[in-house]
């Protein structure tokens, strides 16, 4: 059966399990057989948005150039998997206008559940002050005023997260 392409737009905190849960997800929606295409900051960063730092500007480039090839891939019936911290709402938000099916999963957790888990070790390093403008630490992140889903995965297993994520698109008729 013919399917709606949509963007699933994930954002929280580095160590906050947007990734992990992109991932899963991902993984779920192609055994349903839909064309699925993961665009994670860490490996973005190192040719579409090679180059980029984490200034504000920086940031909100990368994000506009992940909102960019996520409209390409939605309007041609791919199911978009964005997992970028994107902190500043007014980014997501005109990534949300831009794209006609968005559908943003805010991986709750609080930041000294992230700097605890610190599986890059950045945490460490941001708090000793040999990186600066980490977000989170020295660094703002705007929480989402409205998600269409919140994983608090500081207290939800990613078994749970995944399958509020999957319900959710189901709800919303995406994988009818
Ligand atoms: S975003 O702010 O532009 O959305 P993005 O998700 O692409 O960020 O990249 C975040 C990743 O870059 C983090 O997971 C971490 O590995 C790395 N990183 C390096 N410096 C920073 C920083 N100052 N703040 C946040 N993440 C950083």
């Amino acid at each position: 059966m013919e399917h709606k392409g949509f963007t699933l737009w994930f954002t929280g905190l580095s160590g906050s399990g947007k990734s992990t849960i992109a991932e899963r997800v991902a993984l779920r929606l192609e055994r349903k057989g839909i064309p699925v295409e993961i665009l994670d900051g860490d490996i973005v960063r190192t040719h579409l948005s090679k180059g980029l730092g984490f200034s504000r500007e920086d940031r909100d480039e990368n994000i506009k150039r992940v909102g960019f090839v996520c409209q390409l891939l939605t309007r041609h019936g791919v199911v978009a998997v964005a997992s970028v911290i994107s902190p500043y709402r007014e980014a997501r938000e005109y990534n949300r206008h831009k794209i006609r099916n968005f559908v943003e999963v805010y991986t709750r957790c609080p930041v000294e559940v992230c700097a605890q888990r610190d599986i890059k070790g950045l945490y460490q390093k941001a708090v000793k002050g040999e990186i600066k403008g980490f977000t989170g630490v020295d660094d703002p992140y705007e929480p989402p005023l409205n998600p269409e889903v919140v994983c608090k995965t500081d207290v939800e297993s990613v078994e749970e997260s995944v399958d509020k994520v999957i319900k959710k698109l189901e709800e919303m008729g995406y994988l009818v």
